[in-house]
């Protein structure tokens, strides 16, 4: 059997490594091609040196841009690269625009589709990750479900039939990148070597593209009571300048974006996490640190149970008794045991 895995962007990179590794293991062909999407050496390279991620097969170099003009270029190359490749499985993964070329390719040139992250929903049909799943799903042969939640969503939409809960494979690279760190510690990001801190990180349009949205949030993270690190999509720093926004403050320190190891290490040291992204939720989640999201709503609604995870839809509530609580409820395993990738190839193998 013979996977293609298309790739894009910093969350996928990360997903990707537990695939590799399990397909290698069960001695599967497996085949990167890698669209672009995020090219600094920062935001895609490192996490295939550090998570020894083979290096892509090709890469279509496509870069940024525009939604339609971003997803248009991959569509136009990816169905050449998926004809020359002929896979049994064209592997698509997550909710970016990589993702959603990756599905219309796929099933253009009629090549069968999974999809992993499935059935994840929002509701939010402003969130460009919102068509890009939905649609993602209802094209793909085979649904690579994380949660239960997960599952329920898809079959709320008729796709039950092609589902399979296999859980996450986050849980699969987190566990692993944290057990790696209790033999081999990495330094942690900025200064704050000795007592609290928070990690932070914001990049989404809904809180980057908004100056007031922006500046509000900025001057929550540096009026806590605690040191902050934010580590800086190239996004957030290029919207803060247009807007005039400073970043650095007196307890606020901005750092670059962060290898896959120091971010596990500082996420499991910290006091707390505050941030948009959907993988981080849950990786604070699986480490057992308290996490503010700054969003209306959240795709991971088990990091809520028992408050592991708290939304601010609004950043003027941002304040220490929000942020630095203390929670100790038992979380469970929503997301799996860690053998989510094993699983999702397993699923792959045996309807070959
Ligand atoms: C994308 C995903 C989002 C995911 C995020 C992780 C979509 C629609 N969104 O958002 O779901 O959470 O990746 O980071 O696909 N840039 C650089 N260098 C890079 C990459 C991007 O400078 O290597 C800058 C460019 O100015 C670019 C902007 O960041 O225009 C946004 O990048 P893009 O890939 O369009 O979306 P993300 O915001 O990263």
């Amino acid at each position: 059997m013979r996977i293609v895995s298309v790739v894009g962007a910093r969350p996928q990179f990360v997903k990707l490594a537990p695939i590799a590794a399990a397909c290698r293991q069960a001695g599967v062909g497996h085949r990167i091609v890698h669209t672009g999407q995020h090219y600094d050496a920062n935001m895609s390279e490192v996490f295939f040196d550090e998570l020894r991620i083979p290096t892509p097969d090709v890469n279509l170099g496509i870069g940024s841009g525009p939604h339609g003009r971003q997803t248009g270029q991959m569509l136009e190359r990816l169905e050449q690269v998926l004809v020359d490749e002929a896979p049994d499985w064209v592997l698509a993964y997550g909710d970016t625009n990589s993702t959603i070329a990756t599905a219309l390719a796929a099933v253009k040139v009629h090549l069968p589709l999974a999809h992993l992250e499935a059935g994840l929903r929002s509701f939010n049909r402003r969130m460009p990750e919102e068509h890009n799943r939905v649609l993602t799903d209802h094209a793909s042969d085979l649904l690579l479900a994380p949660s239960e939640v997960a599952v329920d969503n898809l079959a709320g939409e008729g796709l039950k039939e092609r589902t399979v809960h296999v859980g996450d494979v986050m849980v699969d690279i987190t566990s692993s990148v944290a057990r790696s760190l209790a033999e081999d510690p990495a330094p942690l990001p900025g200064p704050v070597d000795d007592g609290p801190f928070v990690l932070a990180t914001i990049h989404r349009a809904e809180n980057t593209d908004d100056a007031a949205r922006l500046r509000s949030i900025i001057e929550g993270l540096a009026s806590l009571g605690v040191p902050v690190v934010l580590a800086a999509h190239p996004r957030l720093r290029a919207r803060a300048l247009d807007a005039g926004i400073a970043l650095e403050r007196p307890r606020l320190h901005v750092v670059d974006p962060l290898p896959y190891r120091t971010m596990i290490g500082a996420v499991a040291a910290a006091a707390a996490v505050v941030t948009d992204s959907g993988g981080l939720q849950k990786e604070a989640y699986v480490l057992g640190t308290p996490c503010a999201t700054v969003r209306t709503e959240t795709e991971w609604l088990e990091t809520l149970v028992d408050g592991w995870n708290v939304l601010i839809p609004d950043p003027r509530d941002l304040d220490d008794g929000l942020v630095l609580r203390t929670v100790d409820a038992d979380r469970g395993t929503p997301y799996g045991g860690g053998c989510a990738a094993e699983a999702a190839v397993a699923a792959l193998r045996s309807r070959t």
